[in-house]
């Protein structure tokens, strides 16, 4: 069969929850590669409504192994807290594995997340304060602890006194707070081993194994590629890589195995937190998206920044993640508005750019260039065939693939699992001479 990668391609929030959910449905194993607990996927299905910070979004199908590969870093607490709330709802999370080598998300590493935002004051990234840049943080630095530390008693202690000592000095004599206790971090971590020893393994080895097999694997991308500490808009980024290049680390798989790569693309931009936007919109509409969308954080509730769909970022995105195609989510959202931006460049110092700057200082004096297109004024969130969608809502899609030079495979227009348009083929000439069309004014809704 093939293994998946599913990628947000903007700054998060884009539906990835909601594609794994619908995919998983003839999938084998879904495996999460990055990222923490900041990730907050929301699922709508005939189970109930969730939403998952840690646990692969695969867990709904019994038949499916989920597995937290290496590249995540868990808080045991929250994952704990996951699997009791999933298993009350009458979900069964046996089939559940967490690679012993994610890292442990410790107390010092929450406590300092907030200590570092109030000390950067009002230049603060609005992290979700799950301790995500702490932890990555010590992984690179080579002092972080691991899942599978869990099942080594000594060890954990040893290397925890040693940590601790580096942070409780950190903690009283920079931010001035009390110090932690090893005893009480040491017993409770030992109390969450207990519970979590059975699901701790070596998955490297289990994932290639279902790839011999020919089984059908998702990896299950976090966040979105605008937020990648390497690509996106570098220092308001989270801390481990969304990109599909990490999700070969983030499991042990070859690159080479990843045979499809899926991007996830709201129908237009959200972003929680600081940063820059260039489509942020300030006013009504952007009010409009925010209600309509229900745009407030899954992990957070703060509300989302809207915006209108950035082609240039988005551009970005297909070509550094090599998306095969795209799942294009929130359709649905749109309906109603009497036009729709597009922005398809950016002016910079009075010149016109069609690149996305690697400085935020540079994407942060980018001014939007939009192209208009007029809005469909009924409601398609009922629709499940791409033809009958109205044809200003198919050729708004065909204009964003024209722009992003990438299909557009998968139409979703709600958020429950069956709201979504699978496109059997692509019409292209069709598309083109509607949008041809649409350019001269004389299509109908
Ligand atoms: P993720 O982090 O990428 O999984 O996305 P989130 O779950 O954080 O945010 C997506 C939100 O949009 C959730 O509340 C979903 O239930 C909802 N959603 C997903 N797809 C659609 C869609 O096509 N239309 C609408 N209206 N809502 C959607
Ligand atoms: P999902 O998987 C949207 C954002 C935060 C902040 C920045 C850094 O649900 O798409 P962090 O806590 O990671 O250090 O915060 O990244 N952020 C997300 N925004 N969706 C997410 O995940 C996010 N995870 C982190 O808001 O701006
Ligand atoms: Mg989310």
């Amino acid at each position: 069969m093939a293994v998946v990668a599913i990628i947000g391609g903007q700054w998060g929030d884009e539906g990835k929850g909601r594609i794994v959910d619908l995919l998983a449905e003839k999938a084998n194993m879904v495996v999460r590669f990055s990222g923490g607990d900041n990730a907050g996927h929301t699922i709508v299905n005939p189970c109930g409504e969730f939403r998952l910070h840690l646990v692969p979004s695969g867990i709904f199908y019994p038949q499916v192994t989920c597995i937290i590969g290496n590249g995540v870093a868990i808080n045991p607490a929250v994952l704990l807290e996951e699997v009791d709330n999933l298993e009350s709802h009458g979900v069964d999370t046996s089939h559940l594995i967490i690679s012993d080598r994610t890292h442990l998300i410790m107390p010092y590493h929450t406590l300092m997340d907030g200590l570092e935002e109030e000390r950067r004051g009002k230049k603060s990234i609005g992290t979700t304060r799950r301790g995500i840049g702490p932890v990555f943080s010590d992984k690179v630095a080579r002092i972080g602890l691991r899942a599978g530390d869990l099942l080594h008693k000594d060890v954990f202690l040893s290397r925890l006194k040693t940590v601790l000592e580096l942070k409780n000095a950190i903690l009283t004599q920079v931010y001035k707070v009390p110090s932690l206790s090893l005893e009480e971090i040491y017993e409770q971590y030992c109390h969450y081993g207990e519970r979590l020893a059975i699901l701790i393994k070596e998955t490297s080895s289990i994932i290639r194994q279902a790839v011999a097999r020919g089984d059908l694997v998702l990896l299950e991308g976090a966040q979105g590629t605008l937020l990648d500490p390497d690509f996106g808009t570098y220092p308001y980024v989270t801390s481990s890589s969304p990109l599909v290049g990490a999700a070969a680390i983030g499991t042990g798989l070859s690159p080479r195995e990843i045979s499809q790569v899926v991007g996830v693309f709201k129908a237009y931009v959200t972003r929680v937190g600081g940063g820059p936007m260039p489509t942020e919109l300030m006013d009504n509409t952007g009010h409009l998206l925010r209600e309509k969308g229900h745009e407030y954080g899954a992990t957070t509730g703060r509300p989302r920044r809207c915006g209108w769909f950035d082609a240039v970022a988005g551009r970005f995105s297909v070509q550094i993640n090599g998306f095969n195609s795209i799942a294009l989510t929130h359709l649905d959202v749109y309906d109603g508005l009497p036009s729709i931006k597009i922005c398809t460049a950016y002016k910079f110092n009075g010149e016109i750019i069609d690149f996305f700057p690697s400085s935020s200082s540079v994407l942060e004096k980018c001014q939007p260039v939009y192209e208009e297109l007029p809005g469909w004024q009924e409601s398609i969130s009922e629709i499940r065939d791409f033809a009958r969608l109205p044809t200003r809502a198919r050729c708004y899609i065909a204009r964003l693939e024209g722009l992003l030079s990438c299909s557009m495979s998968l139409i979703s227009v709600g958020p429950k699992r069956e709201q979504v348009i699978r496109r059997k083929s692509r019409i292209k000439d069709k598309e083109s001479k509607l949008q041809f069309k649409m350019q001269r004014g004389s299509t109908k809704n």
